[in-house]
């Protein structure tokens, strides 16, 4: 257990087709009331003894995690923990420029900006809010100017939605310092309609942006990291690849994720989460918890995706967490 995200709110302010379908996610779709959510005293307690057991690197999602309400003070409280030496972000940036100082002042150490595309009309239809492209852009460009770096910048590739903008988007980033990731588009959840054959694979992609301006492999910064990469030959930056669908990673999973209500889940495609909040609010004692953490983590199996890989357009699991409730 190297790698804990904790997600801090289930809400969001976009829709994205592939993740919280508007037509599911309306105006009266009910979210976690607060009380049914961790308060800041209980993640620091929580995240405290994951860092005991191993974590080092911690990430907040959501949802859009700048919609939880005083964040930047939550993220001074997880900072001060000891033994998280990475502190990030994932957010979809709309948000961003106005909290970026206060989040670097909190002590963030760096964020992931998730942008499927530059073009307008094809970012629009993915945010599913019509939104463009200006706002976020300003906003890596102000978290970049505070020193919230090096950014990542997160791109789901689906195969006759944006795929036509890949090589745009690398193009834009490409000398800049920002590393711009591509994820193989996943059958997270449950609502997307996923199917195999919206996939771009990582092959694909990586031919398509290396005839353009070309690549060549590098090594891992760590050892289990989701994303491959690839430099420039130019030497002007990199790139990365998350190809969990065409090339599974699960074999060196070190993550752990905690969903909003405080549930722990082992693999992000999992069915159940276990409840910390429940024990921990009917009075649990810090060594019931850490046996609680280190009893579910010793005995976890989880391979997903290479079951998927296996059968691709089969079965699946039986109804998998959504990504908005545990994050990326
Ligand atoms: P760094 O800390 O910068 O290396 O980032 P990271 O690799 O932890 O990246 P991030 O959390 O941004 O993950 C990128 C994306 O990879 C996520 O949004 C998911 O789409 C995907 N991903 C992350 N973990 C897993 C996993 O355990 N399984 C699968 N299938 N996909 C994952
Ligand atoms: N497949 C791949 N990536 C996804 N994300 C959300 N849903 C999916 C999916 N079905 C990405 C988001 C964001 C990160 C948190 O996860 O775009 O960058
Ligand atoms: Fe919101 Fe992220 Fe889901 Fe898009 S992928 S709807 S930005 S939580």
């Amino acid at each position: 257990m190297r790698d804990l995200r904790i997600s801090v709110t289930d809400r969001c302010n976009f829709r994205c087709p592939y993740c919280m379908p508007a037509e599911i996610y309306g105006e009266a779709y009910e979210f976690l009331p607060r009380a049914d959510i961790l308060t800041f005293e209980e993640l620091t307690r929580l995240v405290g003894f994951f860092a005991e057991l191993g974590v080092e690197k911690l990430r907040v999602t959501g949802g859009e995690p700048l919609l939880r309400n005083d964040l930047p003070q939550l993220l001074g409280m997880l900072n001060a923990i000891d033994g998280i030496d990475d502190l990030t972000l994932t957010t979809n940036g709309y948000l961003l420029s106005q909290f970026a100082q206060k989040l670097k002042d909190s002590g963030l150490d760096r964020i992931t900006v998730s942008l499927d595309s530059l073009d307008d009309e094809v970012f629009k239809a993915m945010n599913g809010r019509g939104f463009t492209t200006e706002r976020v852009l300003q906003a890596i460009q102000t978290a970049s100017e505070v020193g919230l770096s090096p950014i990542k910048i997160n791109c789901v590739v689906q195969k006759g939605v944006n795929d036509h903008t890949i090589v745009d988007l690398a193009r834009y980033f490409h000398g800049t310092g920002h590393i711009v990731r591509y994820i193989e588009y996943m059958d997270v959840g449950n609502v997307n309609g996923w199917r195999s054959e919206h996939v771009l694979s990582a092959e694909e992609i990586i031919a398509r942006l290396d005839a353009e301006m070309p690549l060549e492999p590098t090594e891992s910064n760590y050892q289990g990291e989701v994303a491959t990469r690839y430099r420039y030959r130019d030497g002007s930056g990199e790139i990365g690849i998350i190809a969990s669908v065409t090339k599974p990673f699960c074999g060196d999973c070190a993550r752990v994720r905690l969903s909003t209500d405080g549930k722990i889940f082992t693999c992000l495609f999992a069915s159940e989460g276990v409840s910390l909040m429940d024990p921990m609010r009917a009075g649990a004692t810090d060594d019931d918890l850490r046996e609680l953490i280190t009893g579910i983590w010793t005995v976890r199996s989880d391979r997903y995706s290479e079951e998927r890989a296996a059968s691709p357009n089969g079965k699946g699991s039986p109804r998998k967490i959504e990504m908005y409730q545990i994050g990326g």
